[in-house]
Protein backbone atom coordinates (compact mmCIF):
# COMPACT_ATOMS: atom_id res chain seq x y z
CA UNK A 1 0.00 0.00 0.00
CA UNK A 2 1.30 3.31 -1.18
CA UNK A 3 1.05 5.83 1.67
CA UNK A 4 1.16 9.48 -0.01
CA UNK A 5 1.28 12.85 2.10
CA UNK A 6 -2.00 14.90 2.52
CA UNK A 7 -3.18 16.57 -0.53
CA UNK A 8 -3.81 19.59 1.33
CA UNK A 9 -2.64 21.19 4.78
CA UNK A 10 -4.82 22.47 7.36
CA UNK A 11 -2.77 25.60 9.44
CA UNK A 12 -4.71 26.22 12.11
CA UNK A 13 -1.95 28.47 13.61
CA UNK A 14 -1.15 30.19 10.37
CA UNK A 15 -4.55 30.24 9.31
CA UNK A 16 -4.18 29.38 5.65
CA UNK A 17 -4.99 26.36 3.62
CA UNK A 18 -1.97 25.10 1.68
CA UNK A 19 -2.78 23.09 -1.69
CA UNK A 20 -2.29 22.65 -5.50
CA UNK A 21 -6.36 23.85 -5.83
CA UNK A 22 -6.94 25.91 -3.48
CA UNK A 23 -8.60 29.22 -4.45
CA UNK A 24 -7.71 32.21 -1.92
CA UNK A 25 -8.99 35.88 -2.43
CA UNK A 26 -9.08 39.40 0.09
CA UNK A 27 -11.50 41.45 0.63
CA UNK A 28 -10.23 45.01 0.71
CA UNK A 29 -11.75 47.96 2.60
CA UNK A 30 -12.89 50.03 -0.63
CA UNK A 31 -15.05 46.68 -1.99
CA UNK A 32 -16.77 46.17 1.31
CA UNK A 33 -17.63 49.80 2.80
CA UNK A 34 -20.87 49.99 1.94
CA UNK A 35 -21.96 47.37 4.23
CA UNK A 36 -20.57 48.94 7.34
CA UNK A 37 -22.89 51.80 9.11
CA UNK A 38 -20.04 54.86 8.42
CA UNK A 39 -17.54 55.36 6.07
CA UNK A 40 -14.06 55.64 7.80
CA UNK A 41 -11.42 58.08 5.39
CA UNK A 42 -8.34 57.70 8.25
CA UNK A 43 -8.94 53.50 6.83
CA UNK A 44 -6.87 53.26 3.21
CA UNK A 45 -9.19 51.92 1.01
CA UNK A 46 -6.95 48.77 0.16
CA UNK A 47 -7.14 47.41 3.72
CA UNK A 48 -7.31 44.06 3.78
CA UNK A 49 -10.49 43.05 6.12
CA UNK A 50 -11.00 39.46 5.54
CA UNK A 51 -9.56 36.39 3.37
CA UNK A 52 -10.94 33.28 2.11
CA UNK A 53 -9.48 30.20 1.17
CA UNK A 54 -11.49 27.13 -0.43
CA UNK A 55 -10.77 23.98 -2.11
CA UNK A 56 -12.88 21.37 -3.62
CA UNK A 57 -12.10 18.33 -5.49
CA UNK A 58 -14.51 18.45 -8.78
CA UNK A 59 -16.81 16.43 -9.38
CA UNK A 60 -20.74 16.28 -10.08
CA UNK A 61 -21.51 16.93 -6.48
CA UNK A 62 -19.13 19.33 -4.71
CA UNK A 63 -18.00 19.47 -1.39
CA UNK A 64 -16.22 23.02 -0.73
CA UNK A 65 -14.29 23.48 2.58
CA UNK A 66 -12.95 26.62 3.36
CA UNK A 67 -11.44 28.85 6.09
CA UNK A 68 -12.45 32.75 6.76
CA UNK A 69 -9.71 35.02 8.72
CA UNK A 70 -11.48 38.21 9.91
CA UNK A 71 -9.06 41.04 10.99
CA UNK A 72 -9.34 43.07 14.28
CA UNK A 73 -10.30 46.20 12.64
CA UNK A 74 -13.23 48.38 14.16
CA UNK A 75 -14.98 50.89 11.69
CA UNK A 76 -15.98 54.15 13.43
CA UNK A 77 -16.47 51.13 16.49
CA UNK A 78 -18.46 49.32 14.87
CA UNK A 79 -17.12 45.26 14.04
CA UNK A 80 -15.21 43.67 11.15
CA UNK A 81 -17.66 41.78 9.67
CA UNK A 82 -17.76 39.62 6.55
CA UNK A 83 -20.38 40.92 3.82
CA UNK A 84 -23.08 38.04 4.68
CA UNK A 85 -25.18 35.97 2.55
CA UNK A 86 -28.49 33.64 2.04
CA UNK A 87 -27.27 30.95 -0.15
CA UNK A 88 -29.16 30.54 -3.66
CA UNK A 89 -31.00 27.47 -3.02
CA UNK A 90 -32.79 27.67 0.17
CA UNK A 91 -32.39 23.95 0.71
CA UNK A 92 -28.38 24.28 1.31
CA UNK A 93 -27.36 24.07 5.00
CA UNK A 94 -23.36 25.08 5.82
CA UNK A 95 -21.41 23.76 8.94
CA UNK A 96 -19.24 26.60 10.56
CA UNK A 97 -16.54 26.12 12.96
CA UNK A 98 -14.40 28.44 15.08
CA UNK A 99 -10.48 27.83 15.00
CA UNK A 100 -8.79 31.02 16.94
CA UNK A 101 -9.94 34.63 18.39
CA UNK A 102 -13.81 35.47 19.13
CA UNK A 103 -16.36 36.49 16.93
CA UNK A 104 -20.53 36.15 16.63
CA UNK A 105 -22.07 34.43 13.94
CA UNK A 106 -25.58 36.29 12.90
CA UNK A 107 -28.73 34.05 11.33
CA UNK A 108 -30.94 36.45 9.48
CA UNK A 109 -34.07 34.41 8.14
CA UNK A 110 -36.19 35.57 5.21
CA UNK A 111 -38.89 37.18 7.53
CA UNK A 112 -36.26 39.37 9.05
CA UNK A 113 -35.99 37.80 11.87
CA UNK A 114 -32.09 37.85 13.78
CA UNK A 115 -30.19 36.02 16.06
CA UNK A 116 -26.35 35.39 17.34
CA UNK A 117 -23.85 32.49 18.29
CA UNK A 118 -20.57 33.47 20.20
CA UNK A 119 -17.89 32.06 18.19
CA UNK A 120 -14.98 30.78 19.33
CA UNK A 121 -12.28 28.19 19.69
CA UNK A 122 -13.66 24.95 19.31
CA UNK A 123 -17.47 26.44 18.52
CA UNK A 124 -19.21 24.25 15.94
CA UNK A 125 -22.48 25.91 13.67
CA UNK A 126 -25.06 24.01 11.64
CA UNK A 127 -26.61 26.88 9.55
CA UNK A 128 -29.67 26.04 8.15
CA UNK A 129 -30.06 26.33 4.56
CA UNK A 130 -33.04 29.33 4.84
CA UNK A 131 -30.83 31.53 7.26
CA UNK A 132 -28.12 34.29 5.72
CA UNK A 133 -25.30 34.36 7.81
CA UNK A 134 -22.72 36.71 8.73
CA UNK A 135 -19.20 36.73 10.95
CA UNK A 136 -18.26 39.59 13.15
CA UNK A 137 -15.06 39.78 14.59
CA UNK A 138 -15.69 40.89 18.27
CA UNK A 139 -12.19 39.96 19.64
CA UNK A 140 -8.80 41.80 20.04
CA UNK A 141 -7.25 39.10 17.41
CA UNK A 142 -7.69 37.45 14.53
CA UNK A 143 -11.04 35.62 13.67
CA UNK A 144 -10.58 32.21 12.02
CA UNK A 145 -13.16 29.82 11.40
CA UNK A 146 -13.61 27.21 9.14
CA UNK A 147 -16.43 26.25 6.92
CA UNK A 148 -18.26 23.15 4.63
CA UNK A 149 -20.96 23.23 2.27
CA UNK A 150 -22.00 22.17 -1.43
CA UNK A 151 -21.02 24.73 -4.04
CA UNK A 152 -24.55 23.64 -5.17
CA UNK A 153 -25.61 26.38 -2.52
CA UNK A 154 -24.30 29.32 -4.49
CA UNK A 155 -24.35 32.54 -3.14
CA UNK A 156 -26.91 35.05 -3.02
CA UNK A 157 -25.72 38.67 -1.65
CA UNK A 158 -28.77 40.98 -3.23
CA UNK A 159 -31.22 39.83 -0.74
CA UNK A 160 -28.72 41.30 1.66
CA UNK A 161 -27.88 44.37 -0.22
CA UNK A 162 -31.86 44.58 -0.62
CA UNK A 163 -32.66 43.65 2.95
CA UNK A 164 -29.71 44.02 5.06
CA UNK A 165 -29.18 42.92 8.69
CA UNK A 166 -31.09 44.71 11.04
CA UNK A 167 -28.42 44.97 14.10
CA UNK A 168 -24.71 46.10 14.06
CA UNK A 169 -21.93 44.81 16.35
CA UNK A 170 -19.84 47.41 18.06
CA UNK A 171 -16.83 47.49 20.67
CA UNK A 172 -16.52 50.89 23.22
CA UNK A 173 -13.75 50.26 25.71
CA UNK A 174 -13.78 46.85 25.29
CA UNK A 175 -17.22 45.98 25.66
CA UNK A 176 -19.50 44.70 22.86
CA UNK A 177 -22.86 46.98 22.29
CA UNK A 178 -25.44 45.43 19.41
CA UNK A 179 -27.52 47.94 17.89
C1 LIG B 1 -19.65 29.99 1.96
C2 LIG B 1 -19.49 30.77 3.20
C3 LIG B 1 -18.15 31.34 3.55
C4 LIG B 1 -18.18 32.83 3.18
C5 LIG B 1 -16.99 33.63 3.72
C6 LIG B 1 -17.02 35.11 3.32
O1 LIG B 1 -20.99 29.69 1.72
O2 LIG B 1 -20.43 31.01 3.92
O3 LIG B 1 -17.08 30.71 2.94
O4 LIG B 1 -18.28 32.96 1.77
O5 LIG B 1 -17.02 33.57 5.12
O6 LIG B 1 -18.27 35.68 3.60
P1 LIG B 1 -19.12 36.40 2.45
O7 LIG B 1 -19.23 35.39 1.33
O8 LIG B 1 -20.44 36.69 3.08
O9 LIG B 1 -18.34 37.59 2.03
ZN1 LIG C 1 -22.47 30.41 3.16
Amino acid sequence: MQIKSPKYIYDFFNGVIQGENVKHYKKLYKEIDFIYKTRDNQLSPDTVMYEVYSFNEGGSNILLWGLTVIYPITINGECNMTRGHFHEDREEPEIYFGCSGEGLLLYLDSQGKIFAEKVFKGSLHYIHGNYAHRLVNTGDDTLRVGACWREAAGHDYKSIDEKPFPNRVYKKDGKIDIA
